[in-house]
C-alpha cells in the first residue's frame, strides 16, 4: 500500500503510540483487502461500546489508546450496555455500570462525542452523498450507504477507533465505485405498509441475495423510518450492507441480469417466521434502530392514558429524547409506565436470562432477541406491541 510521508511517520510512531497502533491496524486491513492507499474520512461511528461485548480485554485496549490518542474527525459511539444516566431504573447491576462508565470515560478522553446511538444520522452525524466515512454498526452502515449515498465498509471496533484517531481508512470494498454496483434485481410485487412490512422485506431479500448487492424495484414510497427498518433487517439476515431502491436511493445504477421476485406471500411468511406464537410477553422493546422523533410522537399517541404492565423500553439517542421532553411526548410516555433507554438497547444491554419473551416491531430485534438473549419473540406493528405492553 502506498503511504504518504506523513502516514509513514504516523506508522513509525512519530505522532504518538495510539496513532502508531491505529496505523498498524489500518495498514494490516488495507493489505488484507488489497487497498492501494488510505483515504480521509469525514466522520466515524465507533462500534463495540458495550462492556457486555468488550470485557476487560477491550477496556484495557481502550485505556491504552486513550493515553495519547485524540480523534481527528467528528466521532460518535454505537449504543452502550446501559443508559448512561438512567441505568438504575433499567435494572442494570452496579458492577456492570462501573465498567461501562470506564469505557465511556476512555472514549471521552479521546475526544469522542459520547452520544451512543445506532442512528447517528438522526442526531447530526449525517454524511452527504459520496462522502467517505468509517462506521461500525451494521444498520447505520447500511442506511449510510443505501439511503444517504455515503461510502463505508462495515467496520469492526478496532478499525473504527483507528479511523477516528487518524482520520483515515483503507480504500477498498464499498469505497470504490466498482464494488457498489447491484448484482441482483429484486422485483417487489407487494404493497408495503409500515415498519413491520419493510423489516420483513429485509429478511426476505437478505436471505435470498446472501451478500449480493440488490436493486429493489416496485417500492412506490418509503418513509425514512421504513428505510431505517429495511436497512437494519436486510444486513441482519445475511444481505450486503448496501442496497439500491429504484427512484429512492441516491446512486443511479444499471439493472443487473439476475432477477428474483418478492410477492405478498413472501412478506407474510417472513412475518410469521418471526413470531414464535407467544400470546403474552414480559418485555417490550421499541426503537431498534433507535427511534426517530416521529416514532416517539406515535408512541405517545398510542400510549396516552393507558398503563403498561410489562417492562417496556424505548431505545433512543439522547438528543432525540431531549427533543421529546420539549415536545411533551416524554411526559405522556413515562406516565404510561414505559421507560426511555437512551444510549443502549435490548441487544447490547446485559439482559440474558432476565426476560422470557419480547414483543418488538423490529425484524433485527427479533433476530438478536432470539440468538443473543434466547427470548421467544412476538413481532408486530407498533400498535400491536403497545397492545402487548398494556395487556
Ligand atoms: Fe440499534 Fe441495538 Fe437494534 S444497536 S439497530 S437498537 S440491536
Amino acid at each position: 500500500m502506498q503511504l504518504t510521508r506523513e502516514e509513514k511517520e504516523m506508522l513509525e510512531g512519530r505522532h504518538g503510540n495510539a496513532v502508531k497502533k491505529s496505523m498498524e491496524i489500518l495498514v494490516a486491513l488495507g493489505e488484507i483487502y488489497g487497498a492501494k492507499r488510505l483515504i480521509p474520512v469525514k466522520t466515524v461511528q465507533i462500534s463495540g461500546v458495550s462492556y457486555d461485548n468488550l470485557g476487560d480485554a477491550g477496556l484495557e485496549f481502550l485505556a491504552e489508546m486513550a493515553k495519547d490518542g485524540k480523534v481527528r474527525v467528528p466521532t460518535t459511539l454505537n449504543p452502550a450496555g446501559m443508559d448512561l444516566e438512567n441505568w438504575k431504573v433499567l435494572g442494570i447491576p452496579e458492577d456492570f455500570a462501573k465498567k461501562q462508565k470506564m469505557v465511556i470515560d476512555a472514549f471521552a478522553k479521546m475526544g469522542v462525542t459520547t452520544t451512543c446511538t445506532c442512528t447517528p444520522y438522526l442526531v447530526g452525524n449525517r454524511p452527504d452523498v459520496g462522502s467517505h466515512i468509517a462506521w461500525g454498526e451494521s444498520s447505520a452502515v447500511t442506511f449510510a450507504n443505501s439511503v444517504l449515498g455515503a461510502r463505508t465498509n462495515k467496520e469492526g471496533g478496532p478499525s473504527t477507533i483507528a479511523a477516528a484517531l487518524t482520520g483515515l481508512t483503507p480504500e477498498y470494498g464499498l469505497h470504490l465505485d466498482e464494488n457498489r454496483k447491484p448484482r441482483v434485481l429484486v422485483e417487489v410485487n407487494s404493497e408495503l405498509d409500515g415498519i413491520v412490512d419493510f423489516g420483513a422485506l429485509g429478511k426476505v431479500v437478505g436471505e435470498a441475495t446472501r451478500g449480493k448487492i440488490p436493486l429493489l424495484k416496485g417500492i412506490v414510497h418509503a418513509a425514512e423510518d421504513e428505510m431505517k427498518a429495511l436497512s437494519a433487517s436486510i444486513v441482519t439476515y445475511n444481505g450486503a450492507p448496501l442496497f439500491h431502491v429504484e427512484g429512492i436511493t441516491p446512486e443511479r445504477v444499471d439493472e443487473p441480469d439476475e432477477k428474483i421476485l418478492v410477492a405478498k406471500s413472501d412478506i407474510e411468511k417472513a412475518i410469521s417466521e418471526m413470531n414464535d406464537g407467544v400470546d403474552d410477553v414480559d418485555f417490550v422493546f421499541i426503537g431498534c434502530p433507535h427511534c426517530s422523533i416521529d416514532e416517539l410522537k406515535k408512541i405517545s399517541e398510542l400510549l396516552g392514558g393507558k398503563r403498561a404492565g410489562k417492562e417496556f423500553w424505548i431505545g433512543v439517542a439522547r438528543p432525540i429524547k431531549e427533543e421529546s421532553d420539549r415536545l411533551g411526548y416524554t411526559k405522556i410516555i413515562e406516565a404510561a409506565g414505559a421507560k426511555f433507554a437512551c444510549d443502549t438497547c435490548h441487544v447490547v444491554a446485559p439482559l440474558k436470562g432476565r426476560f422470557k419473551a419480547i414483543a418488538t416491531n423490529s425484524a433485527k430485534g427479533v433476530y438478536y432477541g432470539r440468538n443473543k438473549n434466547g427470548f421467544k419473540t412476538y413481532f408486530g406493528t407498533l400498535k400491536e406491541c403497545i397492545g402487548m405492553a398494556v395487556k
